[in-house]
């Protein structure tokens, strides 16, 4: 049985990713002969909304796709698993999102081009008639591809539910800056957290003075994650530094996103602590660090469950 505080709605991105190598040396400006290496699902939310469901927790996604067969094929992948989709937008005309990279003949990335426009459709005006949907949900994780405006005003609406924000990429991430005081969870890396901040983050140092600025506009949890650092964690009594959980490195892409799916499907739970949460985080990281690829299908709570436990803090 689901527990109700378990129910968390993800806003934001799910589209495909595409990896294309070119076969013959890279001409700019001309047609380009080219093997696809990849096509695979992406997206901050989606990658976050795909492992919550496979953790157990009743998962909606709310978000746009375009009038083809991408979104068809986002839509249909994600309702398979039990994702609530019914929030998620057909913009008629638009085009379902997605990044492309394409490499020169030595591996080497050309060109990389992000097609995110019709997330720029997600105004408040489409939305507002999703509101009492969005309302009833407890918990949201809300991603930087939605509009500055449509996360001021959601921030405004929350009511009871838990605002957690997911920062997506540096520039993205000042899109939360005129609601940082609105927010009940953030978690960046270390180059959106300088831009959240206006502080450096070279060491741990760092880190904690980032933190402790971000702790000031009264944000109650926040984690900066440090790659193969580790985690600087702050709630109201403290804070503190996680190292990673010991990993046999196989490919880190996903890895920030798997923590935020690790530490919410504990942290949406009724009698848990930040500190366990924070140990969830930890081994989703790092078991999709030991996987190729952004999500690790065959997760199950007990192995994550197994590498949590490992995990302690060291206090600052
Ligand atoms: N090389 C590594 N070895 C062990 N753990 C790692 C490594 N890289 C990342 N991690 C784990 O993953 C967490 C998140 O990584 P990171 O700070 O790189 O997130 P990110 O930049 O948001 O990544 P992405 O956006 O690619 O998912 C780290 O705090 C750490 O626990
Ligand atoms: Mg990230």
């Amino acid at each position: 049985m689901i527990n109700q505080a378990s129910n968390i709605l993800c806003l934001g991105a799910a589209h495909f990713d595409r990896t294309l190598q070119c076969t013959e040396t890279f001409v700019p400006a001309a047609s380009n002969p080219v093997r696809t290496l990849h096509r695979k699902p992406g997206g901050v939310s989606r990658n976050i909304a795909v492992h919550l469901r496979l953790l157990g927790c009743n998962v909606g996604m709310l978000g746009a796709v375009g009038d083809d067969g991408d979104g068809d094929q986002i839509i249909r992948s994600l309702s398979e698993i039990g994702i609530d989709t019914r929030q998620i937008r057909k913009i008629p005309g638009g085009h379902t999102a997605g990044y492309t990279a394409i490499l020169d003949e030595t591996g080497e990335l050309a060109l990389g081009l992000m097609d995110a426009e019709i997330y720029d459709r997600l105004t408040y005006d489409l939305l507002a008639d999703q509101l009492a949907n969005i309302q009833n949900w407890p918990w949201w994780l809300v991603d930087a591809n939605l509009p500055t405006e449509t996360l001021i005003w959601l921030a405004g609406q929350k009511r009871t539910s838990r605002f957690c924000a997911a920062t997506v990429s540096p520039s993205k991430s000042a899109r939360f800056k005129p609601l940082l005081d609105k927010l009940d969870v953030l978690i960046a890396n270390r180059a959106e957290a300088k831009v959240l901040s206006g502080i450096e983050i070279n060491d741990i140092n760092d880190a904690v003075n980032a933190i402790k600025s971000l702790r000031d506009h009264g944000i109650p949890h926040i984690l900066i994650t440090l790659g193969a650092k580790g985690v600087i964690s702050a709630d109201d009594r403290e804070i503190a530094f996680w190292r990673p959980l010991p990993t046999r490195v196989v490919d880190v892409n996903g890895a920030g996103d798997a923590f935020y799916s690790g530490f919410l499907t504990t942290f949406s739970k009724p009698g848990t602590s930040f500190d366990d949460a924070i140990g969830t985080g930890l081994a989703m990281a790092s078991l999709t660090a030991e996987t190729e690829g952004t999500t690790v299908w065959n997760i199950d709570n007990k192995t994550v469950q197994e590498r949590a436990v490992t995990a302690f803090k060291e206090k600052i």
